[in-house]
């Protein structure tokens, strides 16, 4: 089985990324043959600068290094490494119609946020660039946050559309959304997703953020009105920070609202506040250590292009023939 997942190169990644997805991949490991990227090139999509953007892809990778992906367990790799990515969502733009592409909400979400910067057309073809991550490596499965569920259908849809035009050549890959924790819900604003563009600061809990301050922010939590610790629709806060407590102590929300039965909205908030201290701690440490070495993360991702490279020009090549682009394969070396 292929797992394989791409992640920003923001730097700040915060509690739902960890939860969501980060901690997926680190799983993944263990259960198949996982592919992970770190998307360079889709962040080239807003406005950035140059300067920071390796920065960020190192903040990154350390994140992921220090969170337990192992490259010796898997392939961990820069996508602009891998140039195949950017041919294969050429040839993918073929398959993906631009009525399709106008309904994805990140196109939407982030579009109404460039305000008077420029829309870019990097940002239309954005999914169409994330379809060919996933479809280069076969893959299977697609761990993500619940964000990205609309993204991993159109890479479905583009699969199947290719496969009906051009013969039998890309896997359909499934999303793997995990059951607890998938939304974690911003502290301050608990109708809305954690975020790191959100206008609260206190709302996201980062990953390398100071023990210290992750308390100060999860035990200043909004909550909601009566006295019951209860999952329900009228409860976002409360809902949020029992969903938080399942994820860390791999529970369902119900046990947790159990344990918590009969106690105040400020032992729940002293509760998760410990526990997410608790959780990120290593992470942090971990991180402080790897990030310096930028040599060595360096050659990590440089050890995960080469083996990407392999698969992703196989898959390349296959695609190249059904469609009639480049030299007759007979003629290739
Ligand atoms: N769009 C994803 C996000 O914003 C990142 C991403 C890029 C990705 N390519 C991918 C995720 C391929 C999964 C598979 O989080």
């Amino acid at each position: 089985m292929r797992i394989f997942s791409g992640i920003q190169p923001t730097g700040r990644k915060h509690l739902g990324n960890y939860i969501g997805a980060i901690r997926q991949y680190v799983e993944g490991q263990t259960r198949g043959e996982s592919i992970y990227c770190v998307v360079d090139l889709h962040a080239t999509t807003v406005p950035y600068e140059p300067a920071t953007l390796r920065k960020l892809l190192y903040d990154t990778t350390a994140i992921l290094l220090a969170a337990g992906v192992d490259p010796d367990k898997c392939i961990l790799f820069r996508q602009s490494d891998v140039p195949q990515h950017s041919e294969l969502c050429w040839l993918l733009c073929s398959v993906t119609s631009h009525g399709e592409l106008t309904r994805m909400h990140q196109f939407k979400d982030k579009s109404a946020k460039q305000k008077d910067a420029l829309i870019s057309a990097g940002l239309f073809l954005y999914p169409v660039l994330m379809a060919a991550d996933i479809l280069l490596y076969k893959t299977d499965e697609v761990p993500v946050g619940d964000d990205q569920r609309q993204h991993v259908e159109l890479t479905r849809n583009i699969a199947e559309r290719f496969n009906e035009r051009f013969g039998e050549t890309l896997v359909v890959p499934k999303h793997r959304i995990p059951e607890v924790g998938a939304r974690i819900m911003d502290l301050q604003s608990p109708e809305q997703k954690m975020s790191t563009s959100s206008t609260n600061e206190n709302g996201t809990v980062y990953v390398l953020e100071e023990p210290k301050a992750i308390l100060k922010k999860v035990k200043s939590a909004v909550t909601d009105s009566g006295t019951e610790i209860k999952i329900a629709d009228d409860k976002p806060g409360i809902s949020n920070l029992l969903e938080i407590m399942a994820a860390i102590q791999g529970k369902k929300p119900a046990d947790v609202e159990k344990d918590f039965a009969g106690q105040r909205y400020g032992d729940l908030k002293v509760a998760v506040a410990e526990a997410v201290v608790q959780y990120l701690a290593p992470v942090r440490e971990r991180y402080n250590e790897l990030r310096p070495d930028e040599k060595r993360i360096e050659e990590a991702l440089a050890t995960g292009a080469a083996k990407a490279r392999a698969i992703a020009q196989r898959t390349l090549e296959e695609v190249w023939d059904k469609m009639g682009v480049g030299a007759p394969r007979m003629t290739r070396t």
